[in-house]
């Protein structure tokens, strides 16, 4: 159902890879929304196409962006102005790979080169995100940024490796960013820390499957699923939540704060 919670919002939806990613949903629900945005992922992942699908469907253009370059997200921001005609109202860094977790190197057996390639990727773009932002002066006044975290930020989850240090770092950049920001623009900076979600990016951390049913029966509500973080992303960006800044939002169905569940009890004494 919509609400027509985005009517005249203008967006950059960055990580739509294919129609399991969580930013693919988000640009359905934005569309349905009364939104206009430009979609945008590396060049590289644009190789299959499948994008064009979904800028068709959304009345969308694509501007590729490698969102690690700053040169690229300058044009980025650029483009998306004149493409949309004004500055921006919302944009949704919806990015992460780890090449350590990719080539399944254990914890114990990092490569440095990878490690800083994942935080770069997953971590230190949203600030250069925010920085070019910031300096094209493109964000409208009560605009809203948001990046999807995961708690391995807080606790510790073996195979998720160095994505676990760039998740911290990336809700940490929404907390500095998400104060200067709000100063500078009364624009607001968060993250959704959203339940293990079957994802290319997911499905790529190893044991993905025990984790992902592990939480399910954990979480009072069951995992949360990419079109529940569509619709959460939505409200972010909507007017509705202008006040919520510098917040990491759990988006788990109960998880963070379970001790144990009957379920993994029943599970564990079979
Ligand atoms: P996905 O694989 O569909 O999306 C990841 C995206 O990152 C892809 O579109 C990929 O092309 C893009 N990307 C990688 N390197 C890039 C670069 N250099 N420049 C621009 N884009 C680049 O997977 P998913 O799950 O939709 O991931 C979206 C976000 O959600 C990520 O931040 C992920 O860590 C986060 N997340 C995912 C969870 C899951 O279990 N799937 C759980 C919690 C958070």
């Amino acid at each position: 159902m919509a609400y027509n919670l985005l009517q005249g919002k203008k967006g950059i939806i960055f990580g739509a890879l294919n129609d399991k990613s969580i930013a693919w949903k988000v640009a359905q629900r934005a569309h349905e929304e009364g939104a206009q945005f430009v979609l945008t992922n590396a060049p590289l992942a644009m190789r299959m196409g499948e994008i064009n699908k979904l800028a068709e469907e959304c009345g969308a253009q694509v501007i590729p962006a490698d969102a690690t370059s700053v040169e690229d997200l300058q044009n980025l921001f650029t483009q998306a102005q004149e493409i949309l005609g004004g500055k921006i109202d919302f944009v949704l860094h919806s990015i992460g790979m780890s090449p350590n977790v990719r080539k399944g190197k254990t914890y114990g057996d990092l490569n440095y080169e990878w490690f800083l390639k994942t935080l770069d990727i997953s971590a230190l773009s949203f600030h250069k995100v925010m920085q070019v932002a910031e300096k094209q002066d493109a964000m409208n006044e009560w605009g809203s940024i948001l990046a999807l975290s995961y708690i391995a930020a807080q606790r510790s989850f073996p195979d998720y490796s160095d994505m676990a240090q760039a998740k911290a770092m990336l809700e940490s950049i929404a907390r500095s960013y998400g104060q200067r920001f709000g100063k500078l623009k009364k624009v607001r900076v968060n993250t959704i820390s959203q339940s293990p979600t079957k994802t290319t990016a997911g499905t790529g951390v190893g044991g993905f499957d025990a984790f992902f049913d592990y939480a399910d029966k954990m979480s009072p509500l069951g995992n949360a699923s990419a079109e529940d973080c569509a619709n959460y992303c939505i409200t972010l960006f909507s007017d509705l939540t202008r006040l919520v800044t510098m917040q990491n939002l759990l988006h788990d169905g109960g998880f963070s704060s379970v001790g144990i569940s009957e379920d993994i009890v029943t599970q564990m004494s079979k």
